[in-house]
């Protein structure tokens, strides 16, 4: 029980408070992170029209450096940590990822890049909580 934490990242500010909490617990549990960025596909091709494979390349880039800053952060304090990117929709994938990879709990922010203040949580925060069969614990960005 909670060897295996699942940090839903998306490299915000908030996100990055997920990943503070993440690293203490990890350490105290002595569990083991992945690090997880889902590129959001159907939002992408919405604003993009037909997706290049050039764009989904910079998106991959994107992604590999947002996961890998915070896979070398936790590394940095002697956590065990490897990155994950999905393709999907952001809820669903975290959902299904952590299910699926028999995951302990998922771990992730409040709020996102969007960080609307008057909503009380973020889109994809809020359906997580609502769809997922893991305990889910979500850090408060303020
Ligand atoms: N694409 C993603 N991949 C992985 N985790 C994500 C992704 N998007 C959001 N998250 C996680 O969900 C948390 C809440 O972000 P969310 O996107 O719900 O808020 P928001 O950006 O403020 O609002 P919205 O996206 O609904 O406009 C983030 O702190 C992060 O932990
Ligand atoms: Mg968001």
């Amino acid at each position: 029980m909670l060897e295996k934490l699942l940090l839903a990242y998306d490299g915000s500010e908030p996100s990055k408070k997920a990943l503070e909490f993440t690293k203490e617990l990890a350490k105290k549990l002595n569990a083991k992170v992945t690090v997880l960025y889902v590129i959001d596909i159907e939002k992408a091709s919405e604003l993009l029209g037909d997706m290049a494979v050039d764009t989904l390349e910079a998106m991959m880039e994107k992604a590999r450096k947002i996961v890998g800053e915070a896979v070398e952060e936790l590394k940095k304090a002697g956590v065990e940590a490897e990155p994950l990117i999905e393709k999907g929709g952001p809820p669903e994938k975290i959902a299904e990822v952590a299910e699926k990879g028999n995951y302990d709990m998922i771990i992730m922010g409040s709020h996102g890049y969007r960080g609307l203040k008057r909503l009380f949580l973020g889109s994809v925060s809020e359906k997580v909580l609502k769809i997922a069969k893991v305990p889910v614990t979500i850090v408060k960005y303020k």
